[in-house]
Parts: structure tokens; sequence; C-alpha cells
């Protein structure tokens, strides 16, 4: 190894379609998941990395420039809780920077594309230790993907994932995610993910706390043998280029998650208003026009649009006219499938 090496990776965030909300284990979920992964919100991350002579390993951690203790620590609890996967980098010292594509003020914190991004530069460092010049191995990047972040493990692949057991998939696994590119008809490879920014606020509630709300939650089985039953309904869909099927399955996965948050307890409520308003005028935008948008969520108040490109032109006017006005500061951020099958 070279006294001072460096490597690089970007990775991107993901919007699950059918969402993974429980899990258990370490990290795993308690239904599959199915998202399309993005492009153009996305992380960027460097590791510097240099022999020590103590044998230990150090993380200095940088978020767009600055120290970020919470981030240093949570990076170096991954790694000390799943030392046994990254022994290569006993003995270095790393300097990581880290920055993200979208606005600070966005009220969008994708652990997802941060982790994958980590973990990516990671397995970089192991193959140059190892003076190993085969390619990454995806699957392996999925794998300490989710041990860092569960939705993380869908990002390192273009167009979209599926993580989870799911009959009709033979090699689907709750350890990781597998692509599913290769039977995803054309007119999803086109859809336009248009995130409209209800509010710029952090999460109130962390994605750890929220899949905990549903150990004993009353209706948690009965989520889970949904999840199950839409995940197989989307990969039918997804081959066929269903997309009213596509809607109906998109946006009561959405409603359901915020379900299992409203009737938790304690019960929390992460819609806004606005994002009433906006789911509203998406249903009237459907019922007055041949436009097939649909909304879904995440784990908050932002409405993430999802259309054909085919419809770009009509949707974009429609969000000007009608949607912006219930968004932080008119803001959102047009995001596309990542489509560069790698
Ligand atoms: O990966 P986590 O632990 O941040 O959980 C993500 C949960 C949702 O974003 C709400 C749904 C999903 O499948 O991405």
């Amino acid at each position: 190894m070279k006294e001072n090496s460096s490597v690089s990776a970007i990775s991107p965030s993901n919007i699950a379609i059918v969402k993974y909300w429980g899990k258990h284990g370490n990290q795993l979920p308690n239904n599959p998941s199915i998202s399309f992964t993005l492009s153009r919100c996305r992380t960027e991350t460097h590791v510097a990395f240099q022999g020590n002579s103590t044998g230990n390993l150090s993380v200095r951690f940088l978020f767009e420039g600055k120290e970020s203790p919470k981030f240093q620590e949570k990076i170096e609890n991954y790694l000390a809780a799943n030392r046994q996967y990254f022994g290569f980098l006993r003995g270095l010292d790393l300097i990581i920077e880290s920055g993200n594509s979208f606005p600070h003020s966005s009220g969008i914190a994708s652990s997802a594309a941060s982790m994958s991004a980590l973990v990516l530069c990671l397995l970089q460092i192991e193959k140059i230790v190892a003076h190993d010049d085969t390619p990454l191995d995806m699957r392996k990047a999925s794998f300490l993907s989710r041990l860092a972040s569960g939705s993380a493990a869908r990002s390192v692949y273009p167009v979209m994932a599926l993580w989870g057991k799911t009959p009709s998939i033979a090699d689907s696994s709750d350890d990781y995610a597998v692509p599913l590119a290769d039977m995803v008809h054309p007119v999803f490879k086109t859809y336009h993910d248009s995130i409209l920014i209800v509010s710029n606020k952090e999460k109130s509630v962390s994605s750890r706390v929220g899949h905990s709300l549903m150990n004993g939650h009353p209706l948690a089985e009965k989520r889970y043998a949904t999840a199950r039953h839409n995940t197989e309904r989307l990969l039918k869909v997804l081959k066929s280029g269903d997309v009213q099927e596509f809607i109906d399955i998109a946006e009561t996965e959405a409603l359901q998650l915020h379900e299992m948050m409203a009737t938790s307890t304690p019960p929390f409520r992460l819609m806004e208003p606005n994002t009433l308003n906006i789911i509203e005028k998406v249903m009237e935008l459907r019922h007055e026009t041949n436009i097939p948008a649909c909304f879904t969520l995440d784990a908050g108040p932002n409405v993430h649009l999802l259309y054909p490109d085919a419809f770009d032109i009509q949707t974009k006017q429609f969000i000007k006219d009608n949607l912006l006005q219930y968004c932080h500061e008119n803001q959102y951020i047009d995001d596309v499938v990542q489509n560069n099958v790698k």
C-alpha cells in the first residue's frame, strides 16, 4: 500500500414503493420492500487513508467540510459492531469527507445514500489493501449497507431493487437487496420523482424509533401480510407495465405507513396540512386528466410525486400552477430514476 491513498464513491437515495417498516435481529426486515433508485439526490464520499503504527483504526469524519461528531460516532459504532467484516481497516487512519447533492434545508436526510456511499468506499479500500483489481461485489456492498441502514441495501443498484425474501424471486434475501432492472417494463425506467418539500425540518421520529414502534403494534401482523402481498403484486406490475395498478399500490403503501405511525404508542402524525393539500390535488389531477401521476411518502411530510416521462411537461406545469403554493419556499427537487445500469 502507498503511504497515502484515497477512494471515492457516489451513491443515490431511493424511494420505496412497498415500504420497509418494522425490523428484527440485526437489521433484518419484517417484510420485503421495493424501491426506485434516484439519480439526483445522492451522497458523494471521499476517504483518505494511511497506515499507522498503533495497529488500531481511527476515523475522522467531515460533513460538507465541517466536523460532525454525531455522524462520526454513528460510523464508529457501525464499524465496531461489524468489525468481523472490516478487519482490513485495522492499522489505518481514515479521513472521511462526505457531501450531499440536495440542499441542506430540504428536510431530506438520506442515510440510504450516505451509508451506501461509505460502504462502497470501504470495499474499494479492501481491494487496494489486498491488491485485488476485480470489480466490487455489489451483493456484499448491499449486505454491508443494510447493516448500516436497512434501506441503504437497495441504493447500490440502479433503476429498482428488492430487499427481503419473497416467493417469486428465487435469489431474494433478507440479508441483501437484489437488482430488478432486468425485469422492469420500460415505462418504469422513465419515471420522475418530483419531491415536494412541505417542510425543511428534520424528521420528528428517527427511523430507529419508528421501526421499534412496530413491536407490539396491534396492526403489525396485518401490515406485514399486506406488504408481502403488495410486493408480489408490484413485481407483476413492474413486468406488465400496468401504471394504474402501480398507482394503487404506491398510494395505499404510503398511507398505510403513515397509518401505522398514527396508531402506534405513542402516536406520531408526520403529515402536515400541506401534505394533505398536495395529496388531494394529485387525486383531482387524475380525476380530471389522463395524467397517471401518483404520490408516495417517506417517514415525513414531504410528498414524492411519481410519473412517467411521457407526462413530464404537463405534470411540471401542474406542479407550478397547483402544488408549489403548498411547498416550503416553493421548493421541490426534480429527481428521476437512475438508469445507468452498471
Ligand atoms: O432504512 P431506514 O432504517 O432509515 O428505514 C427506512 C424506512 C422508510 O424509508 C420509511 C421506508 C423504506 O423502505 O425506505
